[in-house]
Order: C-alpha cells, then structure tokens, then sequence
C-alpha cells in the first residue's frame, strides 16, 4: 500500500503491535458503504474514468453482498480494514482499484467507517433501552397500588408505590434514550473528502458523499474532520451512563432478592446456582450488570486520556478509539438484553413489601403535616411528631395504634380524622402534588413515559440504511439516483 518510499520489510513485531485488523474488520461492512459513496462521487464528478469507476463499484457491491453473506471475511495480513478492502478489490477487479484511494485518506476513511458504525450500534441500544423502559412500565401499571417503604441512607423514610419506584427507573432509562439520540445526530457529520488533513484538490463532491451516507452535515475543517472523537466519547459517556443506571436498579434486585428484604424472588430462568452450596439461588445478572458498569467507566476514561495530549491532526493514537468504543456499545448492549429478561423474571412481593410498611414510623412526616394544616408551625409540629414517635416506640406499638388521648396529650391539635393519615395507603393517596406516588400522579407518568416510548420507536423507524445501500442492493450502482 505505500511500497514505494520503502525498501526493506517493515518488523513483524512492530506490525504485530501497530496493525487493527483483528478489530476492526467489524467495520468492513460500513467501511464498504463509504467506499461506494466515495467511488460513486469520484464518478459523478469526473475525478475518476467512469469505466474504471464502474468496475469499482462493482466490484466493491459484490464484496458487501459476499460479506454478507458470510462468503467473504475481512481476514489476511493486511494492517487494516481499510487495506484489506484494497486489496481484495484489487484482486476481484485489477488495476481499475488503483482509483478508489483518489481524494481519500485512510484517516478520513476510518472515521466515516466508524460514524456509520456507531449510529447503527446507536439505533440497536436505543432500541433496547426502550424495550426495558416498557417493561418497566407494563409492571408499573400493574403495581399502581402495592404500597412499599421508600428509602433514604437505605433507611425506611416514607411509603410509595411499587410503581412509583419502578417509573424513577424507568426515567432513568428515558434519559438515557435523549442521550442516546443525541449522539446519534452528533455522530451524523461527514469527515469524508477531508483527506490525511488537508482536504484535496480534486473536484470532489463531500455533501454528495454524505448524502448517499444518510449523513445530514458535513466537516467544516479537514484537520478537524479526522481529528475528531467528540463523537466516539458521547457514545462511551451515554453507554457508561446507561450502565451506571442500570447498575443501581441491579443492585435492588441483589438486595431485595435477599431474604433480609425479600422484597422479590427471581424466576429460575434468571438465577443461577451454587456448584457448593446446594440452596443457593444468586442474582448473578444483576451482579455482573453492576460489575460490567465499572469497565464502560473505564472505557470512557481510557477513551479521554488517549486523546487529551494529541496534536492535530491525525495520530495512530486515536486507533485506539475503536475497541473501547465496541467494548462500551457490545457491554451496554448485553446489559440491557440481560436486564430486560431479568425485570421479567422478578416475582415481586407484594406481602413482604406491606411488611416492611410496620415499625419503620413510615407516616411520622405525614403526621407532620396534618399538625401544619391544624395550624401548628412545621418546625413545632415536627418536634411533637418526634415525641409521639418516642412514645409508640415505647410502647411497642404503630403510629395509628398509638390511643387519641395519648396523642393529643402530646399535640393538643390531633382529633379523630388524624387516623386517614396515618395508614401508610392513606400516605400514598394523599401525596397528590405534582410528581408524587399518588396513583393519579403514577397514571400521569405512565402517559408521558409512554409517549416518549412512541416518540422513541418512531424516530427508529425513520432511520434508514444509508440511501447508497439501498442502490447497492437494487444494483443501481452508478447512473440512476
Ligand atoms: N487503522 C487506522 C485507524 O484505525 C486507520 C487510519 C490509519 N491512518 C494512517 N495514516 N496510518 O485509525
């Protein structure tokens, strides 16, 4: 590929050491759809003959299409996904290969491959994510009513609704999908035509090449065009993101799968067992989604860290930025298939949950605020609600089992109507202020989140292969548009 300029052979350790092939021939098939854009604008524009252009082009269809197919494998000596496609091209179609390198650089090359790639990747993860979000939401809808403690410093704080706590979940996630499809736009800039740095003479056509790519914008600046990773660090961040969410919803399951909460039991589909111990049962997904969110983090500190001493332009440092970028996209990936099937095989119970609603003082703060609607100050009312709390304490027995003389021994504003606050259900309906766990409020999230659901799944079905696909399979290869 550059013979010319080199009369000895380069070290087998060294091309052991520098060359990415092993890894990146997971982009050959986008690297291949970029090179047919490239050749069919080279022909558009009279850069290159149109016989040989057409043979390029020919050429390069029946490798996707063998590709594909399975028939062809990006494997050999050569360094690089993108040699290897020269090459093998070069064998297929002969010296007519020699023009499709015209006007192009592998530096911008490599990152055109790899922004088709990571948009692709995108669009699967989004894809998911929303499918864990509905399942959240189906369970949502179901548990509307399952009243359960709410925590704070993992201390029992104030009752909620299973679904309340499963829809921050499931929040969590929608955010993620925002992310997820921001940087899908941002990574939806052409860097093909900016050559090694400094663009081209040739008369090239870079928004046509980007069009046929289904890419909307296209580089301002050659040197920026390949030195640019903005992108690449995105979809780390968004996966690492991801993870870490997914990771605090994995730890529940691991801590309410313990018989110290009991709050769920795990479907045998998705625990597994001890090859010691013969009565275990362990959440080992959710472990492993916790485990795995440490290695996307480091994905996305090593990703910074290669990239914050380089000088511009292109560097071999920033071929780096693909393992950690597959790594990041194929964990968040796995992660969410793995937590999707285990959110379906959690057996939720609802009986220990209404359990754990005793002896915590769960609805001292509602308390609280029925003195402050009678008028008491909250400051004033919180400090009688701490002594009544003391005085169920020593007695061993619940708020609303506390005797209405007692209580109003302690807070003479308590009457007889105190006893609709006290229930932790009576807690949960009266929370109806905007955002709460009341079931309304619950029912309102449930619309919104499904909304953002539809609004999910249509913007993924607007996304199409990029129109240069589609010619290359109906065969219309150069001519018609
Ligand atoms: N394999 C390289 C990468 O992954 C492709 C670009 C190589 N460019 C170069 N001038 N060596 O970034």
């Amino acid at each position: 590929m550059w013979g010319g300029r080199f009369a000895g052979r380069l070290d087998s350790a060294i091309d052991r050491f520098t060359r990415s092939l092993p890894f990146d021939r997971r982009l050959a098939r986008w690297d291949l759809i970029g090179s047919l854009a490239h050749a069919r604008m080279l022909a558009e524009t009279g850069t290159i003959p149109r016989a040989d252009a057409e043979a390029i082009l020919r050429g390069l269809s029946e490798m996707l299409r063998d590709l594909e197919s399975g028939v062809l494998a990006a494997e050999g000596p050569d360094e690089d996904v993108h040699s290897w496609i020269e090459r093998v091209l070069h064998e297929r179609i002969g010296p007519a290969a020699g023009r499709l390198h015209t006007a192009r650089s592998r530096n911008d090359q490599t990152a055109t491959a790899l922004r088709l790639y990571v948009r692709d990747a995108l669009e699967r993860v989004i894809a998911q994510a929303c499918e864990l979000i509905d399942v959240w939401v189906r369970q949502a809808v179901a548990h509307t009513e399952t009243w359960m403690p709410g925590y704070t410093h993992l201390q029992r704080a104030q009752p909620v609704s299973l679904a309340h706590h499963l829809l921050a979940h499931a929040w969590s996630l929608a955010s993620d999908v925002g992310r997820l499809r921001a940087v899908h736009a941002a990574a939806g800039t052409s860097p093909l035509g900016a050559g090694a740095l400094a663009g081209t003479p040739h008369p090239i056509e870079p928004h046509r090449t980007a069009q046929l790519l289904g890419l909307p914008a296209v580089f301002a600046n050659s040197m920026h065009a390949v030195a640019d990773r903005d992108y690449v660090a995105e979809a780390i961040f968004a996966c690492a993101l991801l993870m870490v969410h997914l990771s605090r919803w994995a730890e529940e399951v691991v801590l309410w799968s313990t018989p110290e909460f009991g709050f769920v039991a795990l479907d045998d589909t998705v625990a597994k067992g001890s090859s010691l111990m013969p009565q275990k049962k362990n959440p080992e997904a959710a472990e492993l989604i916790r485990g795995k969110a440490g290695r996307v983090i480091g994905d996305l500190a090593s990703l910074l860290a290669m990239l914050k001493g380089l000088a511009l332009a292109y560097n071999s440092d920033l071929q780096e930025d693909k393992e950690l970028l597959f790594d990041a996209l194929d964990t968040a990936s796995g992660a969410l298939a793995a937590a999707t099937v285990t959110a379906r095989g959690v057996v939720y119970r609802t009986d220990r949950m209404r359990d754990a609603l005793r002896g915590g003082f769960l609805t001292a703060t509602d308390l609280a605020d029925y003195l402050v609607r009678k008028g008491v100050a909250f400051r004033t009312a919180h400090e009688r609600v701490g002594a009544l709390v003391r005085e169920a304490e020593s007695r061993g027995c619940e708020l609303w089992e506390l005797p209405l003389p007692v209580m109003q021994g302690i807070a003479a504003e308590i009457e007889a109507d105190v006893h609709d606050v006290l229930s932790p259900e009576g807690s949960v309906r009266a929370r109806l202020a905007h955002g709460g766990p009341a079931p309304q409020r619950v029912a309102e999230q449930v619309v919104q989140l499904r909304g953002e659901l539809a609004a999910a799944r249509a913007w993924l079905s607007a996304c199409t292969p990029p129109p240069i696909y589609r010619l290359h399979e109906e065969g219309r290869l150069l001519g018609q548009t």
